[in-house]
């Protein structure tokens, strides 16, 4: 089965059923995979995979009957891993009787699941979230470190603001190169795929808003590597915690509204901060972003509600999950904007999204954690678009500052600054 695949002696014994009959699979699947886009070898993985699949849904049949195999099998990843959020938090993201019902189908296997993620290699029960490269949560990769992730947000992530290298591997594929701590070697992983075949232009008069800047990105180049430059006039050089926020929302709407894996920001993320522009492959397009495009791509989001006038029900922010920095950051300009009004609640049900083991953090900070809490906003760690997939949810009108969660929801994208006014003042 080498079809133009070297493998080594000990992977041919695994692929010939040497080791047994389930890790064959492991190795097929994977092998397959490789092939499929043209890999030469397998390589070694430098740190934990991250999943994608972390719902229980039961139509998943075949992904729990593959875990049981490999449970049964005692066949675990090598490195404890991480895995995107739960789906629900009654307790912060509460729900009326009907609902619940419809998430109990939905959901129906989360706690099976659950156990058979610890059985294969889940790190801790806190290991739930869509960042998990963030210090609080220690799935935190170095630059060069070949991964095996999936979850597009943090795959993103991990190429540009990390320098590390990871293909946008497929759900359940990133778990069996956990298993195996290889992974074909292919696509970002090799020095010629991490090449930009695109400069975009920021010609902005001010620092343009991360997440719609990664939705004109990401809707330009779709899945071609970006070189972008413009952006150190408002960031400075090098990442600051702030530049690393920015980076990671920008990154997540350049994903799921493209399908970008990894951009270089000049002066900015590891790559293009060594090599500069030798990182443009000849004959690169170009694409200017001006205060005029960032208004045209804005106007472009169609509005999903049935009606435009709705009072929102609820609003989501950290989509993806938002670091220690940014929670600080939203309680800071929630208590002012409240305070500016003479107001003491938000009057919209408002749902900041977060890792756990960073809610942990911030819960440690009483202080700010009660200034937070006593606006009424709530903090979770689900993922606002399972609960948007509630059919029951997905009727009811959501605002969110993130532009990933209004492409694959019903949800109303606004800007930071509309949303705080929106839940401020309840419209
Ligand atoms: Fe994370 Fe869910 Fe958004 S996985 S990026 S919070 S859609």
């Amino acid at each position: 089965m080498g079809n133009g695949m070297f493998l080594t002696d000990e992977e041919k014994k695994i692929l010939e059923g040497e080791f047994g009959e389930t890790l064959q699979k492991v190795m097929k699947t994977v092998v397959l995979y490789g092939q499929t886009f043209g890999a030469k070898r397998l390589v070694k993985l430098d740190g934990p995979v991250h999943l994608v699949t972390s719902f229980g849904i039961p139509m998943l049949t075949p992904v729990f009957e593959m875990m049981e195999e490999l449970i049964k099998s005692n066949i675990k990843a090598q490195k404890p891993f991480t895995v995107d959020p739960r789906p629900l938090d009654y307790c912060n993201v509460p729900v009326n009787i009907l609902k619940k019902l419809v998430f109990k189908v939905m959901y129906g296997k989360q706690k099976d699941y659950e156990d058979q993620l610890r059985a294969v290699g889940l790190k801790d029960d806190n290991a739930f979230t869509c960042a998990c490269y963030l210090p609080e949560v220690g799935n935190i990769p170095k630059k060069g470190d070949i991964l095996a992730w999936a979850e597009s947000s943090a795959v993103v992530y991990a190429n540009s603001v990390i320098g590390a290298r990871t293909n946008r591997n497929s759900g359940i594929i990133e778990l069996m190169s956990g298993i195996l701590g290889k992974t074909p070697e292919f696509g970002f992983l090799t020095d010629e795929g991490r090449r930009a075949t695109w400069l975009v232009e920021v010609k902005t008069s001010k620092l343009p808003n991360p997440q719609v800047l990664g939705s004109a990105i990401g809707m330009k180049v779709v899945e071609d590597v970006p070189y972008i430059i413009g952006l150190d006039r408002f960031l400075g050089t090098g990442l600051s915690e702030d530049t690393k926020d920015y980076l990671k929302d920008m990154g997540a709407a350049s994903a799921s509204n493209g399908a970008v894996g990894l951009y270089h920001v000049e002066n900015i993320t590891p790559e293009a901060a060594e090599m500069g522009r030798q990182l443009l492959k000849e004959g690169y397009k170009t694409y200017v972003i001006d205060d005029e495009e960032i208004k045209r791509v804005i106007n472009s989001y169609p509005i999903m509600w049935k009606n435009i006038n709705a009072k929102p029900k609820v609003c989501f922010i950290g989509c993806p999950h938002l670091s220690l920095n940014q929670l600080y950051y939203w309680t800071e300009r929630i208590v002012k904007a409240l305070e500016n009004v003479g107001q003491k609640k938000l009057k919209i049900t408002t749902i900041l999204c977060a890792p756990p083991d960073v809610i942990d953090a911030f819960k440690r900070d009483e202080k700010s954690y009660n200034r937070l809490i006593q606006t009424g906003a709530k903090i979770t760690y689900i993922c606002p678009l399972m609960y948007m997939n509630n059919p029951l949810c997905a009727k009811e009108a959501v605002i969110t500052n993130s532009n990933k969660l209004r492409t694959y929801s019903t949800a109303r994208f606004y800007l930071d600054d509309e949303i705080l006014d929106r839940i401020v003042r309840g419209y």
